[in-house]
């Protein structure tokens, strides 16, 4: 019994070791005879490809070779072949390597081929960055794969830096890990790199990873501190603003950003206006009658920065706009109403100190410099609907 227990933990914990990476690699040889190109070994993270050869040969071609068939080749005088880091090639649809000794029939192709349950690794993996430093990855589990494989993620920003765990899961209901949350990410020049494994009891989960340039997935933040200065003469606002805040972009040239301008008044026609490069525009079409909602958005341009656009700033408005009249007509008469009202509470009170016959009444000055604007417009509203029914009982009668 419990030799079975612990038959049944040792392929466990062997199946938990087993590295996605070490499936093995599988070579072919050019002929029947015996190759003398043995011992194919890659070192993924160097992208290096190296081999024994029985005979020394002067030179040596090697190809490297993904799924989509893009290749690239170079020729050494040693049994060593370095690919460009910047190959960049994901492995999870597996890679193909040749080496061949030019002039001569020898060759040796083989293959990396991942191991694992077809349909158990994820889908739909993309990862986006927002708010400067955060970022969110999300995935879905695999439609073959069995309902306790639990995932994990591992990335590396750029080869000089350690592999990491991700540090915060995003689970789904049954605690299985559907994402994960970068709480402090810096973009840099090269690509960052996603593996997601898995591991569960009844088959071995294959694994996903790709090659991403971080830049490309940020989101970029709203522009800063939108301003609208207008004039009268000449007639015409200065809008002026600073460019999203981003962990690494230093130039302020690499933005180019469109601007929205509404006039309140009728919100479904939108000015088309010119996008600029500078953060300064001159708005020629204003109306001195009108108010208006602006808002600007950026995207890069030229430079390692999302070319697609970033998030709307906050609408601001400016332009004084018919509202301003009515409110001077409206603060009028409120003011009106409140004198009237102050000099009949003056009379009363003179009258009732005269009379001597109450109790003296609270002070309600306080409450009247307490009034909000809104409220004397309420108040002034609730004055004109009790003119209106006056009006038409006069007509009535
Ligand atoms: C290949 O050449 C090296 C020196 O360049 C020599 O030490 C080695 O023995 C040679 N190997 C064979 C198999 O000829
Ligand atoms: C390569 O093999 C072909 C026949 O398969 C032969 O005709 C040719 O001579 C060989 N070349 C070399 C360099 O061995
Ligand atoms: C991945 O996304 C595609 C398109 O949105 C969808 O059809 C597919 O079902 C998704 N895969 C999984 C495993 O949910
Ligand atoms: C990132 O994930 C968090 C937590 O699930 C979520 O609240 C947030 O909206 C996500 N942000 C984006 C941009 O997807
Ligand atoms: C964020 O990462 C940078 C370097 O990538 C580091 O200097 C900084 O201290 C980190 N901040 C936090 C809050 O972890
Ligand atoms: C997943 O990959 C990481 C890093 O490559 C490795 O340390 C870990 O053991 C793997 N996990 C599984 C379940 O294969
Ligand atoms: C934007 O304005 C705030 C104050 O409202 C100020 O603290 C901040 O420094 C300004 N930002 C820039 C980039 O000038």
């Amino acid at each position: 019994m419990f030799d079975t227990l612990g038959l049944i933990c040792m392929i466990l914990w062997c199946m938990t070791l087993f590295h996605p990476l070490h499936a093995d690699i599988q070579c072919m040889e050019s002929d029947t005879q015996e190759s003398p190109i043995t011992n194919v070994n890659v070192n993924w993270r160097k992208m290096e490809l190296s081999w024994e050869s029985s005979r020394n040969f002067s030179e040596y071609r090697c190809i490297i070779m993904d799924r989509g068939m893009e290749y690239i080749d170079t020729e050494v005088d040693s049994p060593l072949c370095s690919f460009p880091v910047e190959l960049y090639m994901p492995m999870h649809k597996g890679l193909t390597f040749v080496i061949e000794v030019p002039n001569t029939n020898i060759s040796k192709q083989c293959s990396f081929l991942p191991g694992g349950m077809k349909g158990s690794a994820i889908e739909n993996f993309s990862c986006v960055i927002y708010n400067i430093f955060l970022m969110n990855c999300t995935w879905q589990a695999g439609r073959d794969a069995p309902a306790d494989t639990q995932y994990f993620l591992y990335w590396q920003n750029s080869k000089d830096e350690e592999e990491m765990e991700c540090e915060l899961y995003i689970k789904d209901e049954n605690c299985r890990n559907v994402g994960c949350i970068f709480q402090n990410v810096s973009i840099g020049i090269e690509k960052a790199y996603f593996l997601v494994n898995g591991s569960s009891k009844d088959s071995l989960i294959q694994f996903y990873d790709e090659y991403i340039d971080l830049y490309k997935i940020e989101i970029l933040t709203a522009p800063l501190n939108v301003t609208a200065h207008c004039t009268r003469d000449p007639m015409g606002c200065i809008i002026m603003w600073h460019p999203p805040l981003t962990s690494h972009v230093e130039n302020t040239k690499c933005f180019q950003y469109e601007i929205s301008i509404q006039n309140k008044d009728e919100p479904t026609e939108e000015k088309k206006l010119p996008r600029v490069r500078s953060d300064r525009y001159e708005f020629q079409n204003y109306n001195e009658k009108k108010r208006y909602t602006l808002k600007i958005r950026a995207r890069g341009k030229n430079c390692l920065v999302n070319s697609n656009w970033g998030e709307w700033s906050e609408p601001i408005e400016f332009g004084q706009g018919k509202d301003y009249f009515i409110f001077v007509i409206l603060f009028l008469i409120a003011l009106g109403t409140i004198s009237i009202t102050l000099l009949l509470y003056c009379l009363f009170k003179r009258y009732c100190s005269f009379k001597n016959l109450f109790p003296p009444i609270p002070q309600p000055r306080d409450k009247f410099s307490a009034l909000a604007d809104e409220d004397i417009q309420t108040e002034y509203v609730n004055l004109t609907t009790k003119s209106h029914t006056e009006k038409i009982t006069t007509i009535e009668e």
